[in-house]
């Protein structure tokens, strides 16, 4: 990629959570014990071909209501949730004696679906896997919870999911203490600030800085044996904040310095994730790019 400025202007979509549907399941082994607990939603968005040979995005919640055969504690700690008309999704977890994390994660579609699928050219069942993790590695004994969304994409598939609760190889049926997501954990000040807010209700007004030019940081990602990702660029973010309600516009500067980077790369797609302390910013890479979201 060109080494290049990048002054990008986003709106946040703030967190619009609407209340839409959430599942909730507890696996158990043969002796009634669970060994996995998870509740999230998810959003699916499936490109698929329509039988005028056009492209469309159709978009599923996972619903409430799901079922878990096929699920399974032990050697294999499977989560699989069944929805719908013969739709898939499922987790397996890995542990070593430390942590525990999701090692694949896959959906399974059906395009006979009438619903969703009303027009599909190519009627039956469709895979759609990935390594990417779901989430960091988790201690073992420990719930991962996340209120905020994430992406993984896969051929063909956007998932979006939110506000997780999950424990794996959960321990004498209870849950662990919480292990929050990075992407949750607010920023501590730098300083303990002396002053008290004043008594009256009026909002502090954040004043509007001097930036300075955002340092130019590079960037790779690896597709497990090459770099497939190659970016140089500073970035400046000038950014619609809600503040008591209110749009603030905030312009900051990405420092490479604190900002951790990471991404894959697929034959049609590819994520570039930018974390710098309370942000961040991912650059997903279709046949053009675009921001797909940024969280703060
Ligand atoms: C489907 O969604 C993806 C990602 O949001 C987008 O890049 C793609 O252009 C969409 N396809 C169609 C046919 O709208
Ligand atoms: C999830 O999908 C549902 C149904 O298509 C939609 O109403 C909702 O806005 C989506 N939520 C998010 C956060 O994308
Ligand atoms: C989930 O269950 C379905 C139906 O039993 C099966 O076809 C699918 O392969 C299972 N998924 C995984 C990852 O084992
Ligand atoms: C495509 O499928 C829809 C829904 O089954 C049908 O109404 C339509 O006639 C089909 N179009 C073509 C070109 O086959
Ligand atoms: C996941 O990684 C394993 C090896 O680490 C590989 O065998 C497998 O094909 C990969 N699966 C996907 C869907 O990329
Ligand atoms: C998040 O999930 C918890 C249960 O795990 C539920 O009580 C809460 O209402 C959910 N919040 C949102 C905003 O969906
Ligand atoms: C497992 O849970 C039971 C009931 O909550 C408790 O009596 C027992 O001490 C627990 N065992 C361990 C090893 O934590
Ligand atoms: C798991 O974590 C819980 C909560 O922190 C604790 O009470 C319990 O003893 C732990 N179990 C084991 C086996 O370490
Ligand atoms: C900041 O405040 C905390 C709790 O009020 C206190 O424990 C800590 O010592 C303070 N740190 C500094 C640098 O003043
Ligand atoms: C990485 O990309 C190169 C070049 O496109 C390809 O030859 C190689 O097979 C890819 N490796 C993986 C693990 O996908
Ligand atoms: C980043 O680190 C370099 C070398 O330590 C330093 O020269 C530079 O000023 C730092 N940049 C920022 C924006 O902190
Ligand atoms: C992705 O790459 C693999 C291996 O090169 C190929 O078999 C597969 O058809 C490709 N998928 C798409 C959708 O291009």
């Amino acid at each position: 990629m060109e080494r290049c400025l990048c002054y990008v202007t986003l709106c946040l979509l703030g967190l619009g959570l609407l209340q839409t549907d959430a599942f909730e399941v507890e696996i158990k082994d043969g002796s009634k014990r669970t060994c996995i607990y998870a509740s999230m939603k998810i959003n699916f968005t499936i490109e698929y071909e329509t039988n005028s040979s056009k492209f469309r995005n159709v978009t599923l919640a996972a619903p409430d209501s799901v079922t878990t055969e096929g699920s399974s504690c032990g050697e294999t700690t499977l989560l699989n949730v069944s929805f719908g008309n013969g739709h898939f999704w499922s987790l397996l977890f890995m542990k070593n004696n430390k942590e525990y994390k999701a090692s694949l994660l896959s959906l399974i579609y059906n395009t006979n679906d009438m619903v969703l699928f009303p027009d599909a050219k190519n009627k039956g069942q469709f895979t759609s896997s990935t390594n990417t993790s779901f989430f960091e590695p988790v201690p073992l004994n420990s719930t991962y919870k996340c209120f905020h969304d994430d992406a993984v994409i896969t051929e063909h598939v956007v998932q979006l999911y939110w506000n997780v609760t999950l424990q794996a190889y959960v321990e004498n049926s209870t849950l662990g203490k919480d292990f929050q997501c990075s992407a949750d954990i607010p920023t501590t000040p730098t300083a303990n600030t002396t002053t008290l807010p004043s008594t009256t209700a009026t909002t502090p007004k954040p004043t509007p800085k001097p930036i300075d030019k955002p340092t130019v940081g590079n960037y790779s990602v690896s597709n497990g044996t090459e770099v497939c990702l190659l970016a140089s660029m500073g970035l400046q973010l000038n950014a619609s904040m809600l503040v008591e309600g209110k749009n603030v516009w905030t312009v900051f500067n990405i420092n490479p310095n604190t900002t951790a980077y990471s991404g894959n790369c697929g034959n049609e797609t590819s994520l570039l994730r930018l974390t710098d302390t309370n942000t961040v910013v991912e650059f997903y890479f279709l046949i053009a790019f675009f921001i797909k979201q940024m969280l703060i």
